[in-house]
Order: structure tokens, then sequence, then C-alpha cells
């Protein structure tokens, strides 16, 4: 078994510790909607702190594809992460991640002080994984720590490139991530359900057929259910689907009749004209779809029916929202189901974990963050881990590994 290190194996003081965290937040109409993100790595900053590290914060924001753009600059975020910091640790802001700006930024650190860089990817080289980048990053630390299991699934420099070059161990949030996703997942007590919602079908067809082999039902709402059902040849209207993806819906339904998965797809479904007409809403059966109309969640007899048979499952995942839960009235399914599985998790009926931005922001809505087992700031990394794949963060932190009394060494 390959090994990691952890914060308590190195000696940080006096130590620039370049720290890689996921400052991916939500963002609407300019505000943040979960902080989740931010105060879930505060415990690892502060260790940090307390142990006379130079603190340096590495993260990306949105998907700005090498360029500089206003709305997806971290300057902003720096109030918010101050907030949860204490008078004399508040997080100071440089302009650039690399070169001069940074360089400089980073040397007049003090032990103790924390300094958050600029987006990482408004360098093409983040997500290339350029050595030519990674060399600049790995300039500005003398250790590097991977606080984002949400973050390592992407091959890119900040998450594989750092691990190859510098001492590396991981922070608190990612040794709690995965203890406690592997502790539920890798021997989960049957029966399995996977709750999948999100808007499209394309993007998680592996996840699909994967969730198929492992659990014993799979419910799918949100978007990605209208494929299924106009598959199925039901009338969907005007609601969002992917038709070059209606084949693989057939598929899938017919794999989880041959691996024993029961599939649960809406029986009946909120309509509306659109997202943004609250008052025409109703409630229809499936055969009942009007043609100007768009499914924008799930009905109370789907929801019903979902409930009857969570309960008799042993543990849940669940990833992505059943409705347009951003838009209410839309987001009753999602939070009605997300209130049975606090309830079966409460009264240990069940053990239920959920992961991705979109539902733990739902669940938090619902003040139901603390019913659940575990929610895991992961989304896409999430899914990969349940599809058993290789993650590419944890792999280069363990290929790398080296004990840090031998870090120590080669360092000196
Ligand atoms: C996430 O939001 O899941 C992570 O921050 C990764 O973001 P990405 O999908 O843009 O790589």
């Amino acid at each position: 078994m390959k090994k990691l290190n952890y914060l308590n194996d190195f000696n940080f003081r006096g130590k620039r510790v370049l720290v890689r965290v996921d400052l991916n937040v939500p963002i609407a109409h300019g505000a943040i909607v979960d902080t989740s993100r931010i105060e879930r790595i505060i415990p690892t900053i502060k260790y940090l702190v307390k142990h006379k590290a130079k603190v340096i914060l590495i993260s990306h924001f949105g998907r700005p594809k090498g360029n500089f753009s206003l709305e997806m600059s971290l300057a902003p975020i720096v109030d918010s992460l101050n907030a949860f910091l204490a008078e004399d640790n508040k997080a100071k802001f440089c302009i650039d991640c690399i070169g001069e700006e940074a360089e400089n930024a980073v040397n007049s650190l003090k032990n103790g002080e924390v300094l958050l860089l600029e987006n990482l990817r408004f360098y093409t080289g983040e997500e290339k994984n350029d050595p030519k980048f990674t060399a600049a990053l790995a300039k500005l630390g003398d250790i590097y720590i991977n606080d984002t299991f949400s973050c390592s699934h992407r091959s890119h420099a900040s998450i594989v490139g750092l691990a190859e070059i510098l001492p590396c161990g991981i922070g608190m949030l990612f040794q709690e991530e995965i203890g406690h996703i592997s502790e539920i997942l890798k021997h989960p007590k049957t029966p399995v359900a996977a709750i999948v919602g999100g808007s499209k079908i394309s993007t998680k067809i592996t996840l699909l057929y994967s969730l198929i082999e492992k659990t014993d039902l799979l419910v799918i709402g949100g978007g990605m259910a209208n494929t299924f059902l106009k598959a199925q040849d039901h009338e969907i209207g005007k609601s969002l689907c992917e038709d070059n993806f209606l084949a693989q819906a057939k598929q899938i339904l017919a794999a989880a009749i041959k691996h024993n998965c029961k599939i649960i797809l809406p029986d009946d479904v909120m309509t509306s004209s659109s997202i943004n007409d609250t008052r025409n809403c109703e409630i229809v059966n499936i055969t009942n779809i009007a043609h100007d109309k768009m499914i924008l969640d799930l009905g109370p007899i789907t929801c019903n029916n979902i409930i009857n048979e969570l309960s008799k499952c042993k543990t849940i995942m669940w990833n992505g929202p059943l409705g347009a839960f951003e838009f209410p009235p839309f987001n009753v399914s999602t939070e009605t189901i997300a209130r049975a599985v606090a309830g079966y998790t409460k009264q240990n009926i069940t053990t239920s974990i959920a992961g991705g931005g979109d539902i733990v922001a739902a669940i938090k809505a619902s003040g139901l963050e603390d019913s659940f087992t575990y929610l895991s700031t992961a989304g896409g990394a999430f899914l990969e881990w349940i599809e058993g794949k290789i993650i590419p963060g944890i792999k280069a932190l363990k290929d790398n590994y080296t004990p840090t009394c031998q870090t120590e060494k080669l360092k000196a």
C-alpha cells in the first residue's frame, strides 16, 4: 500500500508552504452563494500558521482558459477567507501566481503569515501541466500540500506537477474527505442506492454504467431524466434534452435490467413555460406534458416512490439536484428527498453521503447539513472515485512519497 505524508509528518517552521486549495466557490449575481469550500480549508491554514509556516494558498476559480478575467479573479475571495481567520493571521493577496510579483510577495512573508495568489487558470500552463509553469510555481515553495481532493481528478500543474517536484503531502480537509469517502464506499452496507441529478446525461454516461453495476437502486432526476423519458417515447415539450444520447439512455436502461439494478425515473413532474414562470406551475403525469411546457422538478408521486424505495437502503450516495433547485418552487423534490435521507440517517437506517457544489448548497439551504453522514466538497472527483477511476492527484502524491525525515535531508 503506497503512502501519503500528512501535516504532522513535516517540520514547517520558516518553510514556504504552497497549499493547493479549492476556492472555486459557487457565485450568483457576483456574491458567494456557499462558503463551505472556504470554511473547510481553515483548519489546515490554522495548523500551518500555528507551526510558523509561510502559507501560500494557490487555487483556480472558474474556467478562464488561460486568460485574465475580472469575474474570475480570486481578489474578492480574500475578504470571505479573512472572515474565518484571526486578526493577526489575515491573508494578503497577490495579483499574480508566478513571476516577479508573486516572488516578491512570497519573499516578504514572515513565519505564520498567509498569502493568496491569483487564479492559476489565468495561465494555460496550469491545465496543461506545463513543466515551465510548474517550475515557476515550485520556485515559490519549499513544501507542497494538496488540500483539495475536489480538484485532484485534474492532471494539472498545481495538482500533479508540484507533487513531482517538491516534498509533498495532504492537508486536513483532503485527509478528512478520503477518510470518510473510503470508509463509506469501500464496503458499503447493502442495499445501496445512488441518486443522480444534474442537467446532462452526456457528462455522466460512464458513471451511470458503473452505478448500475454497483448499486441496487438508481434514482435519476434533474434535466438528465428528460432524455430517459424521451428515450421511452414520452412527449417532453420544451424540456432540456440531449437528443444525441437517446440510444445511450436506452442502453443504460437495458443494462440496469441485466444487472438487477432498479431505476426510478419520474412518474409525475412539475412543469412550467419557463424557469422564470412560477405562476403557471403544474403537476402533471409524464404522459400529459404539453408541447409548450418544460419539466423543472419531480412531482409528489415520484417523490413518495423514491422516499419509499430509499427507506429500504442502507447506503445512499447522492450527486446533483433533482430539479432546478436554485429557482423555487422547483427546489421542492430536492428538499423533500434531502429531508427523507436526513431522517433515515438520523434514525440510523442508512449511511448517507452527498458530493458536489450544487447538492451540498441545496442541502445546506435546507438546514440539513448536520443530518447527513458526510458531505463532500468534491463533485467531479467524488464521481470518479465512485467509478473506481485513478485520481491523478492522489497517484502523484503516492508516487512521489518520500518519508519526511528524508525530504528534510534532500532539501538541506
Ligand atoms: C469543482 O468545482 O468540482 C472543482 O473546483 C474542479 O473544478 P473544474 O471542474 O473546473 O476542474
